[in-house]
């Protein structure tokens, strides 16, 4: 009997592939980084076959550490960079032109013209999205009008169009296999969560081809097996999540009410609300948790552009320091309640801003301002961020169970974790397995193969390593928070 699970984490600037055993611990982990393309201000891209070779190369190096074969992987979870959009030829699998990545902000201008004509309503009504450069579907209408012959070859049948994970199936199964699962359809903004269907109606507004669509499958759902030559057999792909909804899975948010919030390249809150697709009043978006036996669960999504991207920029950009974990003795050297704020909006602002045209700076500097203030105010930017996206939630969801459960790189850093806590006035707990995301994918998978039996086992597995209880002192607290208001009130420039 096979004793592993394998979960592919496509990430935004790095794929994963991460061994678990039946009790869902991390056996083998392997990771590459893949180079980023910024072709104008504003514009993000990734070269596919970059996407491709690391997944394939990971997921070889992550059965040579482990030293086995694929015999031994009962089934595959793939989890992914949401929205980022890919077009390619049906007959050849080749892609037409670069990913176009979730951050990537050049269609602003099309979704302000969509927003002018009226469309905003109708478009939150079907998917829970705003109109905004974000999701996929003006992307993709962006490929189709800019790559020659795209909207005619689209329009013979003959190109597919795929959110990451459908891409990577379709590669991994060698073109047998066209599809998606529920959860990353509904960030395209052509899937009407009510429904679960492709919407027709979006379609024309945005002028898609209906041809160039995938299957829509459960997030937990047979997608076909991989060509026996990748990976030294075949293997089924049971399991696919976007990377947010695959750490609400992995935190085993099950009940409405329950929370989780990850800091990889993004920061993104979840909240899981059953099965009501509820409404923000605060600009927040409603999307599909997970759907299991044709039955959706909804959650709502704080979506924040830049958290461990802002570290990474102070690390690779400013040259403040060698490696990610030296942030944490850094910023335990400033002086408690300093007023250095870095409003990190490199790609504009996401939930509940959503101001595309923002960018990014760094207020309060004075003369004893040094470089543990500035990495300090990075990693605060992170939680004051969180804090938005908290204060929208509880005004728009009344059940919320008042703790959060946290994933992702950044949460390794402890004095980060504690100043979340302090900033949301909430006890912050942090699992022992981090892998979340990927562990979400892998339960996905699980469930389908018979693993698992339910979500009440998938939730017995979950441990706690840490809780972090608020200390700070309220007046502070408030203080501190209204300072990052002020600042952010400075770089906006017109919300969407
Ligand atoms: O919506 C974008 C999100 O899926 C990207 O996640 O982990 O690459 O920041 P991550």
């Amino acid at each position: 009997m096979a004793s592993y699970l394998l979960a592919i984490d496509q990430g935004t600037t790095s794929s994963r592939a991460i061994l678990f055993d039946r009790g869902a611990n991390v056996v083998a982990v392997a990771q590459q980084e893949f180079p980023q393309h910024f072709p104008q201000d504003g514009w993000v891209e990734h070269d596919p076959e970059d996407i491709w070779a690391s997944v394939v190369s990971t997921c070889r190096d992550v059965l040579d550490r482990a030293d086995t074969g694929a015999s031994q992987v009962a089934g595959i979870g793939i989890t992914n960079q949401r929205e980022t959009t890919l077009l390619w030829d049906r007959k050849t699998g080749e892609p037409l032109h670069n990913a176009i990545v979730w951050q990537d902000r050049r269609t602003a201008e099309t979704c302000q013209r969509l927003r002018n004509d009226g469309h905003a309503a109708m478009v939150q009504e079907r998917t829970g999205l705003l109109i905004d450069p974000y999701f996929s579907a003006t992307k993709l209408a962006w490929l189709l009008e800019h790559v020659a012959g795209a909207r005619e070859r689209a329009e013979r049948g003959e190109l597919a169009f795929g959110t990451v994970d459908t891409f990577l199936m379709w590669r991994l199964t060698g073109g047998r296999v066209h599809a998606t699962d529920a959860t990353n359809a509904s960030r395209t903004a052509l899937f009407n969560i009510h429904t679960q269907q492709w919407d027709d109606e979006l379609l024309s507004l945005f002028g898609i081809p209906a041809s160039l669509l995938p299957e829509v499958k459960d997030s937990s759902d047979d997608f076909g097996r991989t060509r026996a030559t990748l990976l030294g057999g075949e293997i089924p792909i049971a399991g696919v999540a976007g990377d947010q909804q695959a750490a609400l899975f992995g935190q085993a948010c099950f009940e409405p009410g329950m929370g989780k919030s990850t800091y990889g390249t993004g920061c993104f809150l979840i909240l899981n609300t059953g099965d009501k697709a509820e409404v923000s009043r605060n600009r927040l978006l409603t999307t599909v948790g997970y759907r299991l036996d044709g039955k959706p669960t909804y959650a709502m999504e704080g979506s924040i552009f830049v958290a461990g991207a802002a570290v990474q920029w102070l690390r690779d950009g400013l040259k403040l320091f060698a490696d990610a974990a030296e942030t944490e003795s850094l910023a335990r050297q400033t002086r408690s309640g300093h007023s250095v704020y870095m409003v990190p909006a490199f790609t504009g602002l996401g939930a509940p801003h959503w101001d595309p045209q923002a960018r990014g700076a760094i207020f309060g500097l004075t003369r004893d301002t040094g470089i543990a203030e500035i990495v300090a105010a990075g990693l605060q930017a992170v939680c004051y961020q969180t804090r938005d996206l908290q204060v929208c939630m509880n005004d728009d969801v009344a059940a919320t169970t008042g703790t959060l459960r946290v994933d992702g790189g950044m949460v390794r850093n402890n004095w980060v974790m504690q100043f979340l806590a302090d900033m949301l006035g909430v006890s912050v707990d942090r699992p022992t397995v981090l892998e979340t995301t990927a562990l979400g994918a892998a339960y996905l998978a699980g469930l389908r193969l018979g693993w698992y039996q339910s979500l009440d086992e998938i939730a017995g597995l979950w441990r706690c390593e840490r809780t972090f209880v608020p200390q700070m002192p309220e007046e502070e607290r408030e203080r501190l928070y209204r300072g990052w208001l002020d600042a952010v009130e400075r770089v906006k420039c017109g919300p969407t």
